[in-house]
């Protein structure tokens, strides 16, 4: 019997305890990504990257999984653990990469590269995946793509960015699939060059799913977990952050005398660099979702079945 099935939420730090008092009545894990609300990400049993969590929900023997991130990163870990009931606070928390790559498309754009290796970043559906030899993070995209012969001719989905930063470091040619992520591409190159100028001494950390002119200002690109390891070990006392602003909470905590400047978007009346899928989950839906059990992750077995295989070879490769 659930216990909690009749309760409202709880106010306040009632709600920290009622989700731990769920956590073990539910055997439950809660895996956060670094652009989580501040609680959330306080809460969780483990804070971390796309790839970070990848490979906690492969290790995990909890029984049910709560994946406060976006829908992807919840289908991942269902798809690695189809016994399990994964549960994602928000079922609206999507992306504009996953989005932006519809399965029917892409496979009518894989038709057209015969001979090429796919390799999809992990910010896409189940159903593209379903068609990938192999899946990349951020945090390994690098190294996944290496892990190809030189002369092997590659497709590289969904984000056109982070697929241009990695041509560019390896020196060879990728087929880019045109999609971008919402929040990465709207930082402002012109506000950041001002920033630069304001804050001298300040070095600039960036995510790789930023455009190219963004890019070439960064003294360090990585994804969210080598962007804290960055900040963790440079000497610099002042620090620019070009990527989604919820990881500020984590690099403060790391790092309380440090200044974190969060570089702005083009538009000046906006929040632009707060993810809003991210951020549709809220302490108070992921209490309700492991209360209620739902919104539950569910993938179509079959292509789960298909999906699991450049998952696996992808924590194979490792970062
Ligand atoms: P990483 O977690 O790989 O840094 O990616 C960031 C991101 O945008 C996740 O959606
Ligand atoms: Fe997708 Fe960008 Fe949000 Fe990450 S920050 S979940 S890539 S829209």
């Amino acid at each position: 019997m659930n216990l909690h099935a009749s309760r409202t939420p709880p106010a306040g730090g009632d709600l920290f305890d009622a989700i731990d008092d769920l956590r073990r009545e539910l055997n439950a894990v809660i895996l956060a990504h670094y652009y989580q609300e501040p609680d959330i990400q306080d809460i969780a049993d483990h804070v971390g990257d796309s790839l970070a969590l990848a490979q906690a929900a492969a290790g995990t023997d909890a029984e049910v999984i709560v994946f406060a991130g976006v829908h992807f990163m919840a289908e991942t870990a269902k798809i690695l653990n189809p016994d399990k009931q994964v549960l994602l606070p928000d079922l609206e928390a999507g992306c504009s990469l996953a989005d932006g790559c519809p399965a029917d498309e892409f496979a009518a754009f894989l038709a057209k590269y015969p001979g090429h290796k796919v390799v999809s970043y992990i910010n896409c559906s189940a159903a593209t995946k379903a068609m990938s030899d192999v899946i990349c993070t951020s945090g390994n995209a690098l190294k996944v793509v290496s892990s190809f012969p030189a002369d092997q001719p590659i497709v590289f989905a969904p984000d056109r960015f982070l697929g241009s930063w990695v041509a560019r470091k390896l020196k060879r040619d990728l087929v880019l699939w045109p999609g971008s992520c919402e929040v990465h591409e709207v930082f402002s190159e012109r506000r950041l060059v001002e920033l630069k100028a304001l804050h001298p001494e300040a070095v600039v950390a960036a995510h790789p799913e930023c455009p190219e002119a963004i890019l070439q200002h960064a003294d360090h690109i990585g994804s969210t977990a080598a962007i804290l390891a960055f900040a963790r070990d440079c000497e610099a006392r002042e620090i620019i952050v070009v990527t989604e602003s919820g990881i500020l909470h984590q690099m403060q905590k790391e790092n309380p005398d440090k200044v974190l400047i969060p570089a702005p978007g083009n538009d000046e009346s906006c929040n632009c660099n707060e993810c809003p899928y991210m951020k549709k989950n809220t302490l108070e839906k992921l209490y309700l979702c492991m209360r209620d059990r739902t919104p539950e992750i569910t993938v179509d077995p079959p292509v789960a079945e298909r999906a699991l295989v450049p998952i696996r070879r992808m924590l194979e490769i490792g970062r």
